[in-house]
C-alpha cells in the first residue's frame, strides 16, 4: 500500500510513528510532500485501529473541500486503496471504512459546527496550514485527543495532534510553540516539550514528483517569498513599509467582480522601469479588490494603451489616475484613455494604504489583492523604508521595487478623495467604456 516515499518523507513517517512524539510539526516549502505523508498516515491509522476517528481540519470550510477533500484524500484513497474498503461521504466530508473508522474533514470557521467537531473524540487530529488558526483553537483540538481504540494485537492507539504549515514570521505563535517549544502567552517552555517534534522541509525535497517549471517559478519568487515557499525558512516582512500585508488576510483567490462594483485604474509610467497598470474595484461596503495588474518594461506607450484597452475589455472603469507626465498622458488620451492626475504625495499615500490594510473592528480589511498578481504581491514584501534618511526627516520609502507601490498609492488616495458617497452616488466623475 501506498506512494513511493521521498527520503523527507521516510523521515516523516518515521516522526509520525514514533512512541515518544505525539505533538508534530510540518513546515516548510510549497507542494514539499508534507500533506500527502499525512493523509497517508491517517488512513494508515484508521485501518489500524477499527472505529477510530480521525480529525482533518483548517481554518475555512471551503478550502476543506477544495484542498484536502477534493485534491489529496481522494485522489490517495482511490489510488491506493482497494475500493470497498471506504465509502466517501460528500454531504458531510467523511470518509467512512469498513471497520468502523471514520476520517472526519471540516472547517474550523463556523462556531456551530466547531463546536460540535470539538464535542467528539479523535485519536488523530491533523490541522492542515496551521498558521491560519489561532494558538487557543490548537489547545483546544488538543483535549479532544481522547478516544480509547485498540488494534488487532490489543496495543492501545497513541493519541496524535500533527499540524502543517508554509513558514511565515518568526514571531508567528506556530514558530514559538512548534519550533522553539515555548509557550507563546506566557514565554516559558512547553511543559509536554519532550512530546513535540519538527520536521522543516524545502520544496527541494520533492524535485522527483514536480515539474521543473514549478521549481522554476519559486525560485523566481521575491526574496522573502521563495525563502517562505521554496526553502521553507520562517522569515518576516519586518522591516517592510506595509508589514500589516499578510497573505493570510489580505489575499484572495480571484473571482467574478460583480457588475455593480465600480473600477478604478492607476498607472504609474516607466521605460527602463515597468510601466504598470492596476485594476481595483470597490463593493458596496467601500472595499477595495485590487484584481488585474499590467507590468511591463521598454515598451511604446502605444503598446501600453493597447494592452489596457485589451485587458479592460468591456469593463466600464470609473476613473483611470496616472503619474503626471503631460506627454505621456497626452498619448494616453489619442488612444482613448482619459486619465486624471494622480495625488502624488508619498506620505500620505502610504499612511493611506496602511489604514487600508489594518482590520476593521470586523477583522477584515479595506484592501484585498487577487493571488494572481505577481508583481505587485512581490513588490508589497521587498518595499522597504529608506534606512539613509535622517532620523529627523519624515520617514520615507527606499525608492526602490515601487512601480505597482506607486500606481497601489495613486489608486487608494484617488478612492480616499472621492468620498464613498461620491463614488457611488454622483455621476460627476467621468466614465469611459472601452468595447
Ligand atoms: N511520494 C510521492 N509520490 C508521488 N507524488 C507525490 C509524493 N509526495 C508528494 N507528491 C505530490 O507532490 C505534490 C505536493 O505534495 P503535497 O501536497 O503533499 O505538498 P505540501 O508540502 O503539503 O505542499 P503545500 O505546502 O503547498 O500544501 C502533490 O501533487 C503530491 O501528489
Ligand atoms: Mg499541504
Amino acid at each position: 500500500m501506498g506512494i513511493k516515499l521521498t527520503e523527507k518523507q521516510k523521515k516523516g513517517w518515521g516522526i509520525l510513528s514514533s512512541r515518544d512524539k505525539t505533538r508534530i510539526l510540518f513546515d516548510g516549502g510549497s507542494r514539499s510532500g508534507k500533506t500527502v505523508l499525512i493523509a497517508e498516515f491517517l488512513v494508515m491509522r484508521a485501518l489500524l485501529y477499527p472505529g477510530s476517528r480521525q480529525l482533518a481540519a483548517r481554518r475555512h470550510r471551503v478550502h476543506v473541500k477544495a484542498s484536502l477533500w477534493n485534491g489529496t484524500f481522494k485522489s490517495y484513497l482511490a489510488s491506493f486503496i482497494r475500493t470497498g474498503l471506504y465509502k466517501f461521504s460528500e454531504s458531510n466530508l467523511e470518509i467512512k471504512f469498513s471497520n468502523g473508522s471514520r476520517i472526519i474533514m471540516d472547517g474550523l470557521d463556523d462556531a456551530e459546527r466547531t463546536e460540535k467537531i470539538l464535542g467528539n473524540e479523535y485519536i488523530t487530529v491533523y490541522l492542515n496550514e496551521a498558521t491560519q488558526l489561532s494558538w487557543e483553537a490548537v489547545q483546544m483540538a488538543m483535549t479532544r485527543l481522547s478516544q480509547t481504540v485498540y488494534d488487532a494485537k490489543g496495543h492501545k492507539a497513541l493519541p496524535k495532534l500533527i499540524l502543517d504549515c508554509n513558514p511565515r514570521g518568526p514571531r508567528h505563535w506556530l514558530h514559538i510553540a512548534g519550533v522553539r517549544n515555548i509557550e507563546p502567552e506566557s514565554g516559558e517552555s512547553l511543559r509536554d516539550a519532550a512530546k513535540w517534534a519538527r520536521l522543516n522541509w524545502s520544496a527541494l525535497d520533492n524535485l522527483e514528483n514536480l515539474p521543473a517549471e514549478y521549481i522554476d517559478t519559486l525560485k523566481s519568487l521575491p526574496d522573502i517569498m521563495r525563502d517562505r515557499m521554496l526553502n521553507g525558512i520562517w522569515r518576516s516582512n519586518e522591516g517592510a513599509v506595509y508589514n500589516e500585508f499578510d497573505e493570510n488576510i489580505h489575499v484572495v483567490e480571484p473571482f467574478e467582480i460583480p457588475g455593480s462594483w465600480q473600477k478604478i485604474r492607476s498607472i504609474d509610467f516607466g521605460y527602463t522601469n515597468p510601466f504598470v497598470c492596476l485594476w481595483g474595484a470597490v463593493d458596496h461596503d467601500g472595499r477595495l479588490y485590487v484584481y488585474r495588474e499590467y507590468y511591463k518594461a521598454r515598451e511604446r506607450t502605444l503598446v501600453h494603451a493597447e494592452s489596457i484597452k485589451n485587458l479592460s475589455g468591456n469593463e466600464r472603469i470609473y476613473r483611470t489616475c496616472a503619474d503626471h507626465d503631460a506627454s505621456e498622458r497626452a498619448e494616453l488620451e489619442e488612444q482613448g484613455l482619459s486619465t486624471v492626475a494622480a495625488k502624488k504625495d508619498i506620505v500620505s499615500g502610504v499612511q493611506e494604504l496602511k489604514k487600508r490594510l489594518v482590520p476593521g473592528s470586523n477583522g477584515k480589511p479595506s484592501i484585498f489583492f487577487f493571488s494572481t498578481l505577481k508583481n505587485t504581491l512581490g513588490e508589497i514584501y521587498e518595499y522597504i523604508w529608506d534606512d539613509s534618511a535622517s532620523k529627523a526627516m519624515k520617514e520615507v520609502p527606499l525608492k526602490k521595487n515601487d512601480h505597482a507601490m506607486d500606481a497601489l498609492r495613486y489608486m487608494v488616495m484617488e478612492l480616499k478623495d472621492t468620498a464613498k458617497k461620491s463614488f457611488y452616488g454622483d455621476s460627476a466623475g467621468r466614465v469611459s467604456r472601452y468595447s
